[in-house]
């Protein structure tokens, strides 16, 4: 007889997008007149830059030619993109990343749990809360945790609150963790790490044999000078840190897919002989067996967004979502809410009202400004009490639902 990986009943029931789906269905079936914006998912609205467009077009006649034509690129990714990317995303900011040492995936999603199968089971793993759920989850999927008890907490993770009271970002434990999720700018609240918590970070890292990963996918939303666009810039990083980066946010590809992961070749752990392994020969191995690269086509498409039109468009629409964001904050400040997030990222977190639970928050203003945001809950024990609206939907749609929502919240 057939058995089934018991860790996945481990799991609630749905993943939370899903779950969002399906409450806002069953809303939107029972009340068809009801105009929805949704303002949950972190999903793109706005159309793929015109570079991009053009590059994709151009590599799609290359397909119906015979001397152009591509079948199974490179694993990795084809080197002028991962090039370009190690020039751009990297070098210029000081951080020595080789081209060599980017993986160009179908996903950041795919890649923070995919990278688990390369590390062992006994591993005590720290994830911030609220988090994205991704990082737990896939957790739970690889047998890394025990049961979830009555608040959602996965026994086995280590849980590092971000809160109003520490600014959003991670205190360092004080107990010795092996791998450590961040993300900055984060989802879900919005907030960012300076130089100086990230390098604490690094230090705590470095200091204890830990691996850092650390998602970058809003990192082009960061409008601060100040605050490192990735962790690469911070001394050290190399030594202990993988970071996973994607196409989706800044130039619109979350149903194009394209995302890249870094692994710098020195990144070693331990095997269980006690000898140190290179992390990248892992990967680069784990990606070899199982993943045939993303199309030709796509990234095509992602190397457009460092041309210079693509530079452009890109900074355009990010601009685009981040004005989204700023209409969110100053109409949810005007109403009395208390907001956090949204000025270096394309999320506000905004503190429910009248101590309203995260869920109760949502479906009052699903049945009474048809308005759809992400319960904080959803994120985690600590995000009770809070509430994600995303700036990725139009401006109509942000201007009318912040209408509606100031309209019945206002003190
Ligand atoms: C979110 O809403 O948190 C996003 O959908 C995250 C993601 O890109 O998967």
């Amino acid at each position: 007889m057939a058995t089934i990986n018991d860790n996945y009943l481990k799991l609630k029931a749905g993943y939370l997008f899903p779950e969002i789906a399906r409450r806002v269905n069953a809303f939107a079936e029972a009340n068809p007149d009801a105009k929805i914006i949704r303002l949950g998912i972190g999903d793109v609205t706005e159309p793929l830059p015109e570079a991009c467009r053009t590059a994709m077009i151009k590599a799609v006649e290359e397909m119906g030619d015979r001397a152009t034509f591509k079948g199974y690129g490179p694993e990795q990714g084809y080197p002028w993109l991962r090039e370009k990317i190690a020039k751009h995303d990297f070098q210029a900011r000081g951080c020595e990343i080789d081209a060599s040492e980017i993986f160009i995936s179908d996903g950041s999603k795919c890649d923070t749990g995919n990278i688990l199968e390369i590390f062992g089971k006994n591993n005590t793993i720290a994830v911030t809360d609220p988090v994205y759920p991704v990082y737990v989850d896939t957790n739970v999927m690889a047998g890394n945790t025990g049961n979830a008890n009555d608040k959602g907490e996965f026994e086995g993770l280590v849980y590092l609150p971000i809160t109003a009271e520490n600014n959003f970002t991670a205190t360092i434990p004080s107990e010795k963790v092996d791998l450590i999720y961040l993300c900055f700018p984060n989802n879900p609240t919005g907030a960012v790490a300076s130089k100086e918590h990230l390098q604490a970070w690094v230090d705590y890292a470095r200091a204890n044999g830990s691996i850092i990963f650390f998602d970058a996918a809003y990192e082009a939303y960061i409008t601060d000078p100040e605050i490192p666009h990735s962790i690469y810039e911070i001394e050290g990083a190399r030594d202990c840190v993988i970071e996973f980066r994607s196409f989706s946010k800044n130039a619109g590809f979350t149903g194009t897919r394209c995302a890249l992961t870094v692994v710098p070749k020195n990144l070693t752990a331990k095997a269980a002989d006690g000898s140190d392994v290179e992390l990248w020969k892992l990967w680069n191995r784990r990606q070899s067996t199982k993943f045939n690269g993303v199309s030709y086509i796509v990234q095509r498409g992602a190397e457009a967004v460092y041309s210079q039109q693509g530079q452009a468009q890109t900074k355009a629409l990010i601009s685009f979502y981040l004005e989204n964001a700023k209409i969110i904050r100053e109409q949810l400040t005007a109403a009395g809410l208390a907001v956090y997030g949204g000025v270096n990222a394309p999320y506000v977190w905004v503190k429910t009202p009248n101590s309203l639970s995260s869920w109760d928050f949502f479906d009052k203003l699903l049945h009474s400004c048809n308005v759809v945001g992400t319960p904080g809950s959803g994120f985690g024990a600590a995000g009770e009490g809070y509430f994600r609206i995303s700036a990725f939907n139009s401006r109509e749609n942000v201007e009318e639902a912040m209408n509606r929502i100031t309209t019945r919240f206002s003190a």
